[in-house]
C-alpha cells in the first residue's frame, strides 16, 4: 500500500448485516403508553412493522419499572402485552411474536422483588437491569448476587453506556468473571448515543463482552439509527462472533 492510499485509507463499506440471524430482540419499549416508549397502540404497531422488517421474528419487550418514574407492575405488563397481541392478530402485515418481561432500575423496590422472586424474566431466566446513568450505584454487586441466589441470570442493559466505567475498563471483565451477562444496544454501534459510547461499544466487541445485542426500541427514530447501524463494522463482527444468545429466546 502506498503511503498516500494508507493516509486516504477509505473505509471498508460493508452490505448491510442479515439482523434475521439474531431472531429475537430481547430489549424495546413497545407496550403503550406504561413508560416512555411507544405511547399509542398505533405507536406500537408502526414499531413493530419496522422491527420485522428489520428481520425480526420475535421481540421481548421490556417495559420500564422504576419507583420514582414507571410504577409498573406484572399486571400492568402483562395486560398491555394482551392489548398488543390482539392488535397483531388483526393487522394482516404483521406476522412478528410479542412476548414481555421488564427492564428494571436498581432502586429499593427491584431489590424487594428479587428477595420475593417476583421477577418477570425471559428465556433461560434471564433479567434485565438497568443503572443509574450519572453515579454509579455502590450495591451492584450485592444486587446480582441476590438475583443469582434466587435463581435469576442478570443481564445488564446497555453495559456500554455508563460513563463512570469509561476510566475503569476492567470493571466489565469483573462483571463478566461474576456471570453477569452484558447486552449492547445496536444503535451505540453507530454512534447514536455519543462518539465515546460507540468507541467503549467498539472496544467491548472486540473483547467478546457481550451476550445480548437489543433495539432498546423507543420510537421510529430509533429504527433509523438501526438501519444506519447495519453497515458498521462492528455490527458484523458480533453477529459473527458466536457468543450471542438472542437466537436461543
Ligand atoms: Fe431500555
Amino acid at each position: 500500500m502506498s503511503i498516500l492510499s494508507k493516509i486516504f485509507k477509505k473505509k471498508v463499506v460493508l452490505p448491510p448485516a442479515d439482523l434475521s440471524v439474531l431472531k429475537t430482540d430481547m430489549h424495546s419499549h413497545l407496550i403503550p403508553g406504561i413508560d416512555d416508549g411507544a405511547q399509542t397502540i398505533e405507536d406500537s404497531l408502526e414499531l413493530l412493522r419496522a422491527m420485522q422488517d428489520l428481520g425480526f421474528k420475535k421481540v421481548i419487550t421490556t417495559p420500564h419499572i422504576m419507583s420514582d418514574h414507571y410504577k409498573n407492575t406484572r399486571e400492568i405488563i402483562l395486560k398491555g402485552l394482551d392489548d398488543v397481541r390482539n392488535a397483531i392478530a388483526k393487522d394482516d402485515e404483521l406476522n412478528i411474536e410479542i412476548d414481555a418481561a421488564a427492564e428494571y432500575y436498581l432502586d429499593e423496590n427491584f431489590i424487594k422483588k428479587i428477595k420475593e422472586k417476583d421477577l418477570l424474566t425471559f428465556g433461560d431466566n434471564y433479567v434485565l437491569f438497568e443503572l443509574a446513568f450519572m453515579i454509579e450505584p455502590p450495591n451492584i454487586v450485592d444486587a446480582t448476587f441476590e438475583m443469582q441466589l434466587a435463581g435469576y441470570k442478570p443481564v445488564l442493559a446497555h453495559a456500554e453506556r455508563y460513563a463512570y466505567w469509561y476510566n475503569n475498563y476492567e470493571k466489565y471483565q469483573d462483571f463478566v468473571d461474576k456471570e453477569i451477562l452484558l447486552q449492547l444496544n445496536i444503535n451505540s454501534l453507530v454512534g447514536y448515543y455519543s462518539p465515546i459510547t460507540k468507541k467503549i461499544a467498539d472496544r467491548m466487541v472486540d473483547d467478546g463482552l457481550f451476550s445480548f445485542i437489543g433495539s432498546d426500541c423507543h420510537r421510529i427514530d430509533h429504527i433509523a439509527a438501526m438501519r444506519d447501524s447495519l453497515t458498521e463494522e462492528h455490527l458484523h463482527k458480533i453477529l459473527n462472533s458466536g457468543k450471542l444468545l438472542n437466537h436461543t429466546l
